[in-house]
């Protein structure tokens, strides 16, 4: 039924899909999964349509092959259904931009990879209507993410530090910063809606993160009530201490039974100014993946698991988004106590 969340769906579909430079003519195909959204599938089929551009709605079965729950965690390994379906995926080489409204995406499975490399974008939804509002991006984003990795990709040390006590070098050389700007607008490009964020993929880092109350740990979707440290050498996590959250921490890296699970991955900054660190709080679980505490501006996000620079596949990713940090390349801040060093 049309109603009017459907006309502030429609609206917001259509700016962002317009930020992804859809041009009249151009094929777009609507990925969705039995248990994705059906308002946005039809919102987002009505604004392709309305741009001018051909569009197909393609729902495939759910399944993943991760061993987790598929509660929009972020882990991104794709769908069953298309990973073993030649002809899924052709459809998606086909298109000039493809709109994943799947419940986790395909941001870990390698056949993005290919599906990129044919030309295609494609640019993945998941929060709640109003967080997508909120958080629609502005084309200037792409301008402050692109300054942040031209610093990273120049830079050879990031150092980050807190009033908490974290204190972590990390090396840049080879580390492939990467950025995400919210809207997917050159051919063979990923982007996640919403999202402002830089990030980079090093290998080595030493020293100790030490997460404050407040602090947030994602899939789990919950705050940090007690601080806990990590002790970091050579990009691996050698050991947790504190309280429950570190309990929580050591169970799930060991209940993974994965190689991986405390090695490092990706690192780096949110730069979201309209990002709303409270909305882990003020929503169900499995009404976001997070991107509010992923990518809030002056924030300091790492990770766990999964390294694709360096072959390292695992499903034991963890995202961990922390207020407070001083974060500087090279001597330069550009996240000062938690604060965007340029507003
Ligand atoms: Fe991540």
């Amino acid at each position: 039924m049309f109603d009017f969340t459907s006309v502030d769906l429609l609206d917001a579909f259509t700016r962002e899909l317009r930020l992804c430079k859809l041009r009249d003519g151009e094929h777009v195909v609507v990925l969705s999964e039995p248990g994705s959204r059906g308002d946005y599938v039809a919102a987002a089929f009505g604004a392709a349509k309305s741009l001018g551009a051909h569009v197909i709605s393609a729902t495939v079965p759910g399944g993943s092959p991760a061993p987790m729950p598929s509660t929009h965690t972020g882990a991104g390994p794709g769908l069953v259904s298309v990973l073993n379906d030649r002809t899924a995926q052709d459809l998606l080489k086909s298109a000039d931009l493809v709109v994943d409204l799947t419940r986790e995406g395909f941001i870990h499975a390698p056949v993005q990879q290919e599906i990129l490399a044919a030309g295609t974008r494609i640019i993945f939804v998941c929060d709640a209507p109003d967080v997508l509002i909120r958080n629609l991006p502005d084309a200037g984003d792409k301008v402050r993410v692109l300054d942040g990795v031209s610093l990273l990709r120049t830079g050879s040390v990031m150092r980050v530090t807190s009033a908490a006590g974290t204190d972590l070098t990390v090396q840049l050389t080879d580390s492939h910063p990467e950025f995400q700007c919210g809207f997917a607008d050159d051919p063979g490009r990923w982007d996640h809606w919403p999202s402002t964020m830089v990030l980079c993929w090093p290998e080595i880092s030493d020293g100790q993160i030490v997460l404050a109350e407040g602090d947030i740990l994602l899939p789990f979707k919950e705050y940090v009530r007690t601080p806990v440290t990590l002790e970091v050498s050579g990009g691996h996590i050698d050991k947790v201490s504190g309280g429950a959250e570190a309990e929580i921490l050591n169970t799930f890296f060991d209940d993974s039974q994965d190689q991986w699970a405390r090695s490092l991955s990706h690192m780096g900054w949110g730069l979201m100014r309209t990002a709303d660190w409270f909305a882990t709080a003020m929503y169900g679980k499995d009404d976001l993946m997070g991107m509010d505490a992923r990518a809030f501006a002056g924030n300091f996000l790492w990770s766990t698991g999964p390294h694709p620079h360096l072959q390292r596949e695992s499903y034991a990713h963890l995202d961990i988004a922390m207020r407070g940090c001083t974060v500087g390349v090279d001597g330069v801040e550009v996240v000062t106590g938690g604060r965007l060093a340029q507003g």
